[in-house]
């Protein structure tokens, strides 16, 4: 356990790569299938600032976490253009020594504001979640009083023009809610050198009242999309990936399938995810996770810190989406919520 190589491996063999990082627990939007309107109404209670890591504190988990083999970080939240000055914390993850890519996942709507100031401290590119093109249905789905889809093309626009392209689209798929409206995200994507990838809708979480009957699965929508824009597919660009690659024939670029139920990808799942108020999560379904606020405040060294996450990650045997397919797993359990573990 305590052998020195890098990178350090879980008891599945999979070594440490990702570190997600969810920089806010609130959010603009409420999707339903993440923060319902019913639960977050305007009495819920979020964290308040001082249970939520502060920069220097995530800063040093990045740095701690590098030098353990992570090279790539992902910014997320709820919605993390909702924290302020997130520039100076991409400034100094950039500054890591080891961290290669630094990404940020955003609904959108705040990047015209933020993607020139972004892209100078330093970060890499964006992923936007857009599920519609259909207005009813994006209010439906995004249900952020005010934003409408030309607000989230707008983002997109100023991230490209910021250099932060391509940008890539996530489109989270619910049956009956969206699943009409793929095909024009489609066709509106093709061609432009931005990349959409559909997801499978997921049970993370306890609040999204989710239910397989409600996942289209990424054969489905594959199918959907091939009978009008004919595919083939495309090696992944790194081991691991999450999403499976296509490119349309007609030399249009490229469109992905994240089948997170119907073909997980645990035996690859080289993330670790820290939760708004300083958790460590090896899963995206776990239950809890490992406090690392209070070790942060109380003097701990970094020799300590350190060998705390190596502990961490060399114990970590999840594949939660294998089992979901394989036995009988607990629906109600009281899981981590994807708004506070960066997606
Ligand atoms: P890049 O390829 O680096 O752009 O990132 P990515 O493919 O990891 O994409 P992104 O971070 O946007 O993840 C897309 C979606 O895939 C997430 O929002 C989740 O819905 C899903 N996802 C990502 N990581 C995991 C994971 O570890 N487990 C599961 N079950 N789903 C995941
Ligand atoms: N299933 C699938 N994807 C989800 N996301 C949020 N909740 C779910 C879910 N239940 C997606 C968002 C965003 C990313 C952070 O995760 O749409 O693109
Ligand atoms: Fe907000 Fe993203 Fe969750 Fe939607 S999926 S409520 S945009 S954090
Ligand atoms: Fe990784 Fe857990 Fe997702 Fe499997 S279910 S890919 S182990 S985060």
């Amino acid at each position: 356990m305590t052998d020195e190589k890098l990178p350090i491996s879980d008891a599945l063999q999979r070594p440490l790569r990702d570190l997600r990082i969810s920089v806010t627990d609130r959010c603009n939007f409420r999707c339903p299938y993440c923060m319902p309107r019913e639960v977050f109404g305007h009495e819920y209670r979020f964290l308040p600032r001082r249970e939520i890591l502060n920069f220097d504190e995530i800063a040093r988990v990045v740095n701690l976490s590098a030098a353990l083999g992570v090279t790539k970080v992902r910014l997320s939240g709820g919605e993390p253009l909702l924290r302020t000055q997130l520039d100076s914390l991409v400034a100094s993850v950039r500054s890591v020594p080891g961290i290669t890519d630094i990404a940020l996942t955003t609904n959108g709507v705040l990047l015209p504001r933020h993607a020139k100031s972004l892209a100078a401290a330093g970060l890499d590119r964006v992923t936007v979640s857009l599920d519609s093109l259909d207005e009813e249905v994006f209010a439906a789905m995004g249900g952020h009083p005010g934003a409408t889809v030309a607000d989230v093309l707008e983002g997109i626009a100023a991230a490209e023009q910021a250099g932060l392209g391509p940008v890539k689209i996530n489109c989270v798929v619910e049956r009956g809610r969206n699943e009409h409206t793929v095909l024009d995200l489609a066709r509106h994507f093709r061609g432009t050198g931005q990349v959409l990838r559909f997801i499978e809708f997921m049970d993370v979480g306890t609040l999204n009242q989710w239910h397989g009957d409600k996942v289209v699965s990424a054969g489905e929508l594959r199918e959907i999309i091939h009978q009008e824009f004919p595919l083939e597919s495309v090696a992944p660009a790194y081991p691991g990936e999450v999403a499976r690659r296509f490119r349309y024939i007609d030399g249009q670029g490229e469109i992905g399938f994240i089948a997170s139920v119907t073909q997980p990808f645990c035996g690859g799942c080289t993330r670790a995810r820290l939760t708004t108020e300083g958790k460590l999560v090896t899963c995206l379904f776990a239950t809890d996770g490992t406090d690392l606020r209070e070790p942060l405040r109380s003097g701990w060294s970094d020799e300590e810190l350190s060998a705390l996450l190596r502990s961490v990650w060399e114990t970590r045997n999840d594949r939660y989406s294998q089992q979901r397919g394989e036995e009988e797993t607990d629906r109600d359990a009281s899981r981590i919520e994807m708004y506070r573990m960066g997606g």
